[in-house]
């Protein structure tokens, strides 16, 4: 393979840019990278100084799924499952396949982008013992007014945030993280969702949620110089917390129902105003491109502000939050349509941060109190999750904490 020239893919994970930077040599080792178009060659490597799945960009597919540990599963038995987890991500990710046990779902695949990503809940630290290690980053997130939160679908002992280009590359790293969990933890929620597929427009932007906007236009930029700091814990030990969280990022997890029965009511210039941005474009409302900043002093014709006082983008920008700023990471999701008939959609909120106090807490707040996007969606889980640095060669993810 390569001798066509189809060379494969990689996508920096660690530290660098989200970008796609083209590498020699062929992507997947399932079937014949010749006949793999870029999606399915593209490969995310698995190590790196952080893990992979927080700045790489949006997978068309996604898992998220939080597990348990069994009672009676302490902290070697924690150790020996992030060490099969890490091995079988590490040969995913790759496009290798898992051997005999393999289910088969992959096999003529290329490894599509794919990401596992795995996390701490605050539980896991009593569970193990290691409550000395546990960072005060995970103190549980405020109780805000809005929530309509269900337990059972909130937090866990353990999170794994499953990423790729192909839904049945998707599913079956599911699949197997479910097996490798074997009796040491079980399910404890799950939930799956879904982005716009690689191709699917000539304009490449940033992704579309389902109430139609363009969503992560303001994200924090890689290349920008306080990216770093804003997303990850310092990779050299320098900042607060425990060491084992160097190069590491705290997710914040929420399911969003979109009341979208509701939303679509509303008129295209409603809905506009509603974050304060263009629909068509993601343009801010007072002019320009979808990358041209919003100006929001700027008045209309009547006097008010042309990006409304209670508009969401105004309301969540970090000049608004004292620099709060996060990076969202969301999946869309549908499970079919709920007991009341409406769609039971919306998005799987995931927003990356080096300190959730100074990230999604603050915003989430001033949301609450009520932005005009508000009586559109509702909260109905919730999860905060310490996501350790990479894993170097030869090292499991979470090594730093469990050996
Ligand atoms: C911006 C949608 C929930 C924080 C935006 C934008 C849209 C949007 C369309 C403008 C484009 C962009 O910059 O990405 C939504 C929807 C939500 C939701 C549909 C719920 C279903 C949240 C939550 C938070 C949040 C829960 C954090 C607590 C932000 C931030 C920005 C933003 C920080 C960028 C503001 C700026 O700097 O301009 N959101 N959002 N959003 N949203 Fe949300």
């Amino acid at each position: 393979a390569g001798a066509a020239g189809a060379a494969g893919l990689v996508l920096g994970a660690g530290g660098g840019a989200a970008g796609y930077a083209a590498a020699s040599g062929s992507g997947g080792g399932h079937g014949d990278a010749k006949a793999l178009a870029s999606v399915g060659s593209t490969a995310v490597p698995f190590h790196g100084e952080h893990q992979a799945g927080i700045t790489t960009p949006l997978q068309a597919r996604g898992h998220l799924v939080a597990f348990d540990l069994a009672p009676g599963a302490g902290r070697k038995e924690a150790a020996a499952l992030l060490r099969r987890w890490s091995a079988a991500a590490r040969k995913m990710t790759a496009g290798e396949p898992l051997g005999d046990a393999d289910t088969g779902v992959a096999l003529d695949a290329g490894p599509s982008s794919l990401t596992v990503t795995f996390g701490f809940g605050r539980t896991f630290f009593g569970r193990t013992g290691l409550e000395k290690q546990r960072p005060a980053a995970l103190d549980p997130l405020p109780d805000f007014s809005s929530d309509h939160l269900d337990a059972r679908r909130s937090n866990g002992d353990l999170w794994v945030q499953i990423g790729a280009d192909d839904a049945l590359v998707a599913f079956h790293a599911l699949r197997a993280i479910r097996k490798e969990a074997g009796e040491a933890a079980r399910v404890r929620w799950q939930m799956d969702g879904f982005n716009r597929s690689p191709g699917a427009t000539a304009q490449p932007m940033t992704t579309r949620n389902l109430m139609g906007q363009v969503d992560g236009t303001n994200n924090p930029k890689p290349s920008e110089a306080d990216f770093d700091r804003r997303i990850f814990v310092p990779a050299d030990g320098s900042g607060e917390g425990p060491g084992w969280m160097a190069g590491g990022s705290y997710a914040v997890v929420r399911r969003i129902r979109m009341l979208l029965d509701d939303w679509e009511k509303l008129t295209r210039g409603d809905q506009e105003k509603v974050i304060g941005r263009r629909k068509s474009d993601g343009a801010p409302l007072t002019g320009g491109s979808e990358t041209t900043d919003p100006d929001l002093e700027k008045a209309g014709p009547d006097g008010r502000p042309v990006i409304a006082a209670d508009a969401h983008a105004r309301i969540s920008a970090p000049e608004q939050n004292g620099g709060a700023a996060m990076l969202r990471r969301p999946f869309s999701y549908h499970d079919g349509i709920a007991a009341d008939g409406t769609p039971d959609a919306g998005l799987l909120f995931i927003c990356w941060q080096a300190d959730p106090l100074r990230g999604f807490v603050p915003v989430q707040r001033k949301l609450d109190r009520g932005d005009a996007l508000s009586p559109f969606v509702r909260h109905e889980a919730s999860g905060l999750f310490a996501v350790p640095g990479g894993a170097r060669d030869g090292e499991y993810v979470g090594q730093r904490l469990l050996e």
